[in-house]
């Protein structure tokens, strides 16, 4: 079997917030894409030259498009065509909180009979350690009738992806790389060394695969230690956002984290319980990983306390009262409302009587939601002096560039601040409440 020629195609499978991206990056580096997805309307705009994420510019996939680099398509077929497949699906939890991990599973199941001697596989999908060789190789076996490691090589190699950092570019993030055996590790560092600045070889897939977790785990519980400690300091009459601008000063051994209303998007709140579900297969339990979701998860319904406290000073109840809530994105910058707390939030407000809107200028429309599907085809509200002058409180829940907090503080009475947006105002005529 040898490395893919530089002649190479490769499928890409998820055409997603990661696989789209990767797509693009591959064939920059000239490597043939075919994007597969089970979304028609994803497949269309790709192969118009359209975009349909915000931080991914039309430019970027229509000159693929011409180069004749990038193609999409629903039809799985197409993978027999193709050196590599990489896997970039989502991996949700279900309703019970465990590992749903049927996209990747379907995924196996449509391309394994267009599998072919000396392909190469990878998967991509965020997932507990194991599941690579645990449960996507049988299928991919059983699918084919070939071997793992044998007749075609398998691999695992995790995405890192800052959506919304212009700082962030997917050739310059390292890249780990784990195989089933020590030639299918060769094969993907191969691949991804044609498209990535840095390739880091591991031992396996299950090293691969802990190591993703370990990373957005880090985060998950620094996130819920600044949150705590946001608490504990405003007790103490000190203000958690100055104390982590001075503790950030320190060269070493410090690594700034911010507090905020609650975790959000489709990693942080999801990955740790991939590894909890995995270890208590093995009798173990993560202990920092559920109280980092305990600490996180109460975040959203502090905030919603602090806007009843906000409207209590001004003589006012949450019940039929206006509520802005400003931003529905789950961070700055980005359209993607997955997981975010704005929709806990919201859905709060609206319980204890409030009357819920809200404003974001990357997400014009609520999106159906599995959990929130209530909110879907909420429009946001435009940014108005008029509009803003409704609301007797605004809820900043994402500091999204270029939403104008100046005019929010002249217009609104009170605000609840999750993010220190409005330390950049300084005065205005609205209370602003920290949260
Ligand atoms: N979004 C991020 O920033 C990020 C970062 C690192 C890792 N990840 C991980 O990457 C994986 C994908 O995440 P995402 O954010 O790109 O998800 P996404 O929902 O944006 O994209 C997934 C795509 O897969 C498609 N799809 C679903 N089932 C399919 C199937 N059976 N066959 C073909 N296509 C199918 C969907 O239509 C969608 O276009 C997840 O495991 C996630 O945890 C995401």
């Amino acid at each position: 079997m040898t490395p893919p020629s530089p002649s190479a195609k490769i499928a890409i499978v998820g055409l997603g917030y990661v696989g789209l991206p990767l797509a693009i990056q591959f064939a920059k580096a000239g490597v043939a894409v075919v994007g597969l997805d089970v979304d028609a309307a994803k497949v269309g705009c790709v192969n118009r030259g359209e975009s349909y994420l915000r931080h991914i510019p039309a430019e970027a996939i229509a000159a693929q498009r011409h180069a004749g680099l990038l193609e999409a398509s629903v039809d799985f077929s197409k993978v027999a065509q193709t050196q590599a497949v990489l896997i970039c699906v989502p991996t949700p939890l279900t309703a019970h909180r465990e590992p749903d991990l049927s996209y990747v599973l379907n995924t196996g199941r449509a391309i394994a009979p267009h599998l072919a001697r000396g392909m190469l596989v990878v998967l991509e999908s965020t997932t507990y350690p194991g599941t690579t060789e645990e449960e996507l190789l049988p299928v991919l076996e059983a699918g084919s009738g070939l071997k793992a490691g044998v007749d075609f090589h398998l691999a695992f190699s995790p995405e890192r992806e800052d959506p919304g950092n212009p700082q962030s570019r997917i050739g310059d993030i390292p890249k780990i790389v784990g195989g089933l055996t020590p030639s299918c590790r060769d094969q993907a560092v191969a691949l991804y060394s044609r498209a990535v600045g840095r390739v880091v070889p591991v031992s396996s897939c299950r090293v691969a695969e802990a190591a993703k977790l370990l990373e957005n785990i880090f985060r998950g519980v620094n996130i819920a230690l600044v949150n705590e400690l946001k608490v504990i300091y405003e007790r103490m009459g000190i203000d958690i956002w100055e104390v982590v601008e001075a503790a950030k000063t320190k060269p070493f051994g410090y690594m700034p984290f911010y507090p905020g209303p609650g975790l959000g998007g489709h990693c942080i709140p999801i990955d740790p319980f991939y590894l909890a579900w995995k270890a208590r297969a093995h009798g173990l339990n993560t202990r920092f990983i559920e109280l980092a979701g305990e600490i996180n998860t109460a975040m959203p319904l502090r905030v919603v306390d602090r806007a009843a406290e906000a409207l209590n000073a001004a003589g006012r109840a949450l019940r039929g009262s206006r509520v802005l809530v400003v931003g529905l994105a789950y961070k700055a910058n980005v359209d993607d409302c997955r997981e975010s707390p704005s929709f806990v939030i919201m859905d709060a407000l609206r319980e204890r009587g409030a009357e819920v809107e809200y404003h974001d200028p990357h997400i014009p429309l609520v999106p159906v939601t599995r959990e929130h599907a209530h909110w879907a085809g909420k429009a946001s509200v435009a940014w108005t002096e008029a509009n803003l002058r409704r609301h007797h409180l605004a809820v900043i829940v994402t500091a999204h560039q270029g939403v104008d907090c100046a005019l929010l503080g002249q217009c609104v009475p009170a605000i609840v601040d999750t993010r220190n947006a409005m330390a950049a105002v300084g005065s205005c005529r609205a209370k602003v409440w920290k949260a």
